[in-house]
């Protein structure tokens, strides 16, 4: 394994993608980590990251330098390398000219990090500080016109600095760098697939967990599913999986979760149809903000209370992913990961006094879905677009009626049907409907309407941090204005949102 520091660079989580697009296992920690763990993890290398700081501020972040004595290698970039050279007896200034964006990278030394890269490359700078001098046994292997020492290594030692990033696609040649790093100076061997990874959460799980009761809310999307599936195979019936169908829930989406799951894998699930509490409490609320709430509170009582029902459970388990526990910076033996809300039972645990399984905490989005494909979860599961917790509610613009919410739910099923027959389902992010809270005047046959509107959004994005509007072809989007007007009784007009994110939000409210 790389064991990866973070020094607070915007590309951290970047860094760790090309390691593992390496198939080599990677973690982040932060500086604070001690030898001590360090020794424990026994990575193969160590990745000092970037970050905002200069090496000379009073609070700037520091890894213990007794890494330099673990003969491991080291490769520092930006920062990190103004860290290691600092640390090492070398000399680091504020740069003359902030240096920001492309840069012309000359390569003196075609070895080492560099085997197989061109000696002219382009390279990506984002750095105000520079290194002035280089320790002893260090030499530099590249530079550029505004940066002499861009890169340097001490051969020996195996350490090596890049002053500027690797991991951005704007350095063409970094993915060959990072390989050069990884395969050729660590040795580490290729063999991290997610068939490895589920065979060892496997044992893991059932380690930690023994013959103990686990219980699991499955939401039916891909992180609950994937989690539900290595827990079963892990441990048997001695998970239980709780299911609330809250009642706003897409078309036929509970029937289809309760034939996955209960039928097919045979796991062992608890359905709870509370669609009717849910419905009753959000009448008459059109604030989105207090349906989000209601629907929390109420999520949390049904779930609790189902809970109970299970005797002797003493794990909790939750498909938290990576990006969750790094944006929290407690993976590494830190305390229980800080979770996002309204991904999870926030608050359960404790209240329950239920100890955390979280079998994919080390995972990226992406690798979930490689990992389902590795436990044969079906397609349909792997590839199901994110779908908030609170559901249609947050769809329906304004009071929350039984009559709407069918509309909404006939609408919404029109339109996926659609959007896969056209196969752009995996293609967008999300792609769903919104029922508007006005009506407009139109013509069926010869009589005059007066009907709800309802808008289609379909979003492309990585993270749902920031999104855009799909450019779906026209044609696509007639066909489903067509189907939406003829078939759903209620609406009679269909307008395409073309807004991204930010400003807008992928949801409506
Ligand atoms: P926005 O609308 O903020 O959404 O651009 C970003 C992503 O988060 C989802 N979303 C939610 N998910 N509970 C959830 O579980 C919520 O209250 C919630 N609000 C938004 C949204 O679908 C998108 O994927």
């Amino acid at each position: 394994m790389i064991l990866i520091v973070d020094f607070g660079s915007q590309f951290n989580q970047l860094i760790a993608r090309r390691v593992r697009e390496n198939r080599i296992y990677c973690q982040i920690a932060p500086p604070a980590i001690t030898i001590q763990d360090i020794q424990k993890l026994n990575p193969e290398g160590i990745i000092l990251s970037g970050g905002p700081s200069s090496i000379y501020e009073k609070n700037s972040p520091k890894v213990d330098e007794k890494i330099f004595d673990l003969n491991i290698p080291i490769l520092g970039i930006c920062y990190g390398m103004q860290f290691m050279i600092h640390t090492l007896g070398g000399d680091v200034k504020r740069a003359e000219k902030r240096e920001y964006g492309f840069a012309e990278l000359q390569i003196k030394k075609s070895e080492g990090l560099f085997t197989s890269v061109d000696s002219k490359t382009s390279c990506w700078m984002s750095h105000g500080d520079s290194i002035k001098t280089i320790p002893k046994g260090f030499s530099i292997t590249a530079s550029t016109e505004n940066t002499p020492i861009a890169a340097v290594e001490n051969e020996k030692k195996r350490f090596f600095g890049l002053q500027f990033h690797p991991e951005v696609h704007h350095t063409p040649k970094g993915k060959k760098m990072l390989q050069n790093f990884l395969v050729d100076i660590c040795k580490c061997k290729q063999t991290w697939t997610m068939k490895n990874f589920a065979r060892n959460a496997i044992s893991e799980i059932q380690e930690t967990v023994g013959d103990k009761k686990v219980i699991l809310g499955l939401s039916g999307g891909v992180d609950s599913s994937v989690t539900a599936l290595l827990l079963h195979q892990a441990i048997g019936n001695n998970l239980t999986c709780i299911f609330v169908d809250n009642g706003l829930l897409r078309k036929n989406e509970a029937e289809k979760l309760k034939k996955t799951f209960g039928q097919h894998l045979k796991i062992n699930i608890r359905f709870v149809n509370a669609g009717g509490k849910f419905l009753k409490a959000l009448s008459k609320v059109a604030d989105p903000e207090k349906k989000r709430k209601i629907i929390g509170k109420i999520f949390m009582d049904v779930f609790e209370s189902e809970a109970k029902k299970i005797q002797d459970a003493e794990y909790l388990a939750q498909g938290t992913l990576y990006p969750d526990i790094i944006e929290s910076q407690s993976a590494f033996g830190g305390p229980t990961s800080v979770i996002k809300s309204h991904h999870n039972v926030g608050g359960l645990p404790e209240k329950m006094k239920l100890k955390l399984v979280e079998p994919l905490k080390f995972l990226f989005k992406d690798e979930v879905r490689l990992l389902g494909k590795a436990l044969r979860l079906e397609d349909e599961m792997i590839w199901r677009q994110p779908f908030p917790g609170p559901g249609l509610a947050i769809r329906i613009i304004g009071e929350i009626t039984p009559k709407r919410l069918s509309i909404l739910k006939e609408v919404d099923a029109a339109l996926l049907e659609e959007i896969k027959a056209a196969g752009y389902y995996r293609k967008l992010w999300q792609s769903f409907a919104v029922l508007l809270p006005l009506k407009s005047v139109g013509i069926m046959g010869d009589q005059r309407t007066y009907e709800n509107i309802v808008a289609i959004r379909a979003v492309t994005s990585k993270d749902a941090m920031t999104a855009d509007w799909a450019k779906l072809p026209h044609k696509l989007l007639g066909k489903i204005s067509n189907r939406i007007i003829n078939e759903v009784q209620g609406v009679n007009r269909v307008v395409y949102d073309i807004s991204s994110k930010p400003p807008s939000t992928i949801e409506w409210e």
